[in-house]
């Protein structure tokens, strides 16, 4: 069963509630940011490749009123849970894991000279947490515009994401790449982004109304990308880079690549990032020409090159992959995120949504002993400051 999707406005309504319950007062202002999907191009934004990701029309919601001075309280109505932060104790990592991404982002504000007030602050969400849907790229971006509202001070987009991705380096000690807070920072309803993660350049690639939808579905299986793998991927393109004598995976082709033969490990993974560069731009044609067999299938090789090259699949995702490709109304599926855990993404014929998502929901759980999360995901706008009770 595909899993209800509150609105944007209900969420933003329980969160105005919620910070009244908590402080006494009226929520004076609010903020929201959505999760994302990758649809193609994954390990590759920090080997200064392309992506192909977008934002969902599932988010993180937060509302806030004027709280004790030199704190910020924040109710979380996800996880039914309450922390504070000292704001005189900005730099000093949060004993809450969850919390360090608002004390992140607070604190990169404040390094740029955006003082946070003490503030009582409510969150709600509706982005599956620990699902590889970016719930912490939300998370951040959503704080970055509720302090912007509050302070009435702004940075550019540009600076916005760069103190989201500082936050998240810093603070939950992941070396992430930019795309997770660049897609939910700039996206556009109804696009997904074309992003050169060399430059940071990003243009907006419409779907259309005919595309098939979105399915997504969550193994159940929580990944922790700051358990090291992944560190240790990107340590491995560095030293291949370094073999080749490059600055960066991005400008290896095939010729190049043929030089690592004998290097093993740090063959397959340049070997991944090379090709999944190239199944980047032939996704965005195939969306250009309309094509859905053509993206399903660069879909489904990337899911392949994830699971054997690079290594960063599991049982899970590898069993939702192959029961949703054996569907004859999919066109691909993939793994989406960091990996390790978390979910897939399913291209499939919208009027066969609701069985294909039952279906294999029923073979997985027959297999796994646990019924997964299926959720169909629409292309939303970025965060932004919610103005009104919507
Ligand atoms: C995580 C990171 C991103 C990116 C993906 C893999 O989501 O936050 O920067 O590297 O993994 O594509």
């Amino acid at each position: 069963m595909i899993k209800p999707n509150p609105s944007l406005a209900s969420l933003i309504h329980s969160a105005s509630a919620g910070v009244a319950e908590l402080s006494g007062r009226a929520a004076r202002w609010r903020a929201a940011a959505p999760g994302r999907v990758n649809l193609i191009g994954e390990h590759t934004d920090y080997n200064h490749g392309w992506v192909l990701p977008m934002a969902i029309d599932r988010y993180i919601a937060m509302a806030a009123a004027p709280g004790v001075p030199g704190q910020i309280r924040v109710r979380s109505l996800a996880m039914a849970e309450e922390s504070s932060l000292s704001l005189d104790q900005l730099h000093t990592p949060h004993g809450d894991a969850w919390m360090r991404y608002v004390q992140g982002v607070v604190a990169q504000y404040d390094r740029r000279g955006v003082r946070c007030p003490g503030l009582d602050v409510a969150v709600v969400s509706s982005v599956p947490p620990g699902g590889g849907l970016s719930s912490s790229a939300a998370l951040e971006l959503a704080t970055a515009h509720l302090l912007e509202a509050v302070t009435e001070q702004s940075l550019t987009p540009a600076e916005r994401i760069q103190a989201s991705v500082q936050a998240e380096r810093e603070m939950a000690g992941v070396p992430c790449g930019i795309m997770d807070q660049t897609v939910v920072e700039l996206a556009e309803s109804g696009q997904v982004l074309l992003l050169d993660c060399a430059d940071q350049t990003a243009h907006s690639v419409p779907l259309g109304s005919q595309a098939p939808a979105l399915l997504v579905i969550d193994s159940g299986v929580s990944h922790s990308l700051a358990e090291g793998a992944y560190a240790q991927r990107r340590a491995e393109c560095e030293q291949a880079s370094a073999l080749l004598g490059v600055k960066t995976l991005r400008e290896v082709g095939p010729d190049q690549l043929a030089r690592l033969k004998d290097e093993g490990v740090l063959h397959q993974r340049a070997a991944h990032v090379v090709a999944e560069n190239e199944r980047v731009r032939d996704a965005v044609t195939a969306i250009e020409q309309v094509d859905w067999d053509r993206l399903g299938a660069l879909m489904t090789r990337s899911h392949r090159s994830l699971r054997d090259d690079y290594e960063v699949s599991c049982g899970e995702l590898d069993l939702l992959v192959e029961l949703a490709t054996a569907e004859s109304a999919v066109y691909g599926a993939r793994m989406t995120g960091g990996g390790f855990g978390g979910c897939v993404i399913v291209l499939v014929e919208t009027d066969q949504l609701e069985p294909v998502a039952d279906r294999i929901s029923g073979q997985y759980d027959e297999r796994m002993g646990w019924a997964p999360g299926c959720y169909r995901v629409q292309a939303g706008a970025g965060a932004r400051e919610i103005c009104a009770a919507l």
